[in-house]
């Protein structure tokens, strides 16, 4: 019998900290930077974003998220066997934020490591302990995706700052013999590493090159929407299923137009997507976790449905994961 995992619980943590894009222009016209809620809101679809306090790290956001999750599939920390954080954001170079997170949560002896995929890196994540999960490797496993995305921006750049946000999204994969997920598909072309990366490295205790994301926001659409609408497809095969048989589209939270094009070449309407960028800006690697919570939460979402999760992002990364709830 085929062995398959399953989502039984999922959980989110926003920092309470909210900026409307009002807010967000008024400190940045301080600083003697112009933007405006409207050219936000038309570009973007982004309306608010939460930013971290200073001492909160991406493990302590992970950490509520993880929490969240596991109460909602009623689960024991000492029960995991697995943890994988997907950040770009780390706590530290230095052990991983898994590690970190595990401590703080008591799942202490578990595996647990980071992926870095940048904003795909929630797809890479369920996808690696999904296959984990198959080959009996590990039985309960926790995927957080966690940003403080807010450490990165520069704050004189315009064009990127008022795109994204802090926050985690998680999910508790338990094995099942019932579906599931159903399939995946990551890809990957570093021929893109320069259009959207935080080029700085520390070496010899300085940090070299700029620390600060750069993007070149017209490439990285062009190619987003392109890559997107192949993973769907290309995942949706694997399943022998359809663009007709989704339930809900959860895809990455970038931006309200990547989406809608997306939604458009699948054939799907927009009230099958489910978006939250308006009110979380893009929180990269933790906003497909942070979206599929607030719709399971709100109701949308629901046991038995059939969803199909999509990321993007820096490297160039892509992937999708097909499931049923
Ligand atoms: N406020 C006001 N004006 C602005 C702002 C701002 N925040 N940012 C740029 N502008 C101005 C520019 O200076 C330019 O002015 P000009 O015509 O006088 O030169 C004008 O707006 C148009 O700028 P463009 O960069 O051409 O705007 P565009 O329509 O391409 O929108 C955006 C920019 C929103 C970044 C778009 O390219 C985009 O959505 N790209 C996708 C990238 C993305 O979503 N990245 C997220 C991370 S990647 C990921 O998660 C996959």
């Amino acid at each position: 019998m085929r062995l398959y995992s399953r989502i039984t619980g999922t959980g989110s943590y926003l920092p309470p900290r909210r900026l409307s894009n009002a807010d967000l222009a008024a400190e940045l016209a301080a600083q003697g930077v112009e933007t405006s809620d409207d050219w936000i809101v038309e570009r973007t679809g982004i309306r608010a974003r939460h930013f971290a306090a200073p001492d909160v790290c991406s493990s302590d956001l992970g950490l509520a998220a993880a929490r969240s999750a596991l109460q909602a599939a009623g689960v024991l920390a000492k029960e995991i066997d697995l943890i994988i954080v997907a950040t770009s954001t780390p706590d530290m170079v230095f052990p991983s934020t898994a590690c970190i997170l595990q401590n703080k949560l008591g799942a202490n002896g578990c595996a647990a490591f980071d992926v870095q995929a940048v904003c795909s890196g929630f797809i890479y994540a369920l996808s690696i302990a999904d296959a984990m999960i198959q080959t009996g490797a590990a039985k309960k496993a926790l995927v957080i995706g966690a940003e403080v995305f807010s450490r990165i921006l520069d704050f004189k750049d315009r064009t990127t700052c008022v795109l994204f946000g802090d926050g985690a999204g998680a999910v508790v994969l338990e094995a099942s013999e019932t579906p599931g997920i159903l399939a995946s598909d990551l890809h990957a072309d570093g021929k893109h590493v320069g259009i959207l990366c935080v080029p700085g490295n520390v070496s010899g205790g300085q940090v070299l090159g700029h620390p600060l994301l750069t993007m070149d926001g017209q490439a990285v659409f062009k190619l987003a929407v392109g890559v997107l609408d192949e993973a769907a497809r290309v995942t949706l095969a694997k399943a022998g299923k359809t663009a007709a048989d989704i339930d809900w589209l959860i895809p990455h939270q970038a931006n309200i137009r990547i989406m809608q094009s997306t939604a458009r070449k699948l054939k799907l309407p927009m009230d099958k997507v489910i978006v939250t960028v308006d009110q979380h800006g893009n929180t990269s690697a933790a906003s497909i976790g942070l979206a599929l919570d607030t719709a399971v939460r709100d109701g949308r979402v629901k046991p038995g449905q059939m969803l199909l999760l999509e990321g993007v992002g820096g490297g160039f990364t892509w992937g999708a994961v097909l499931l049923q709830l």
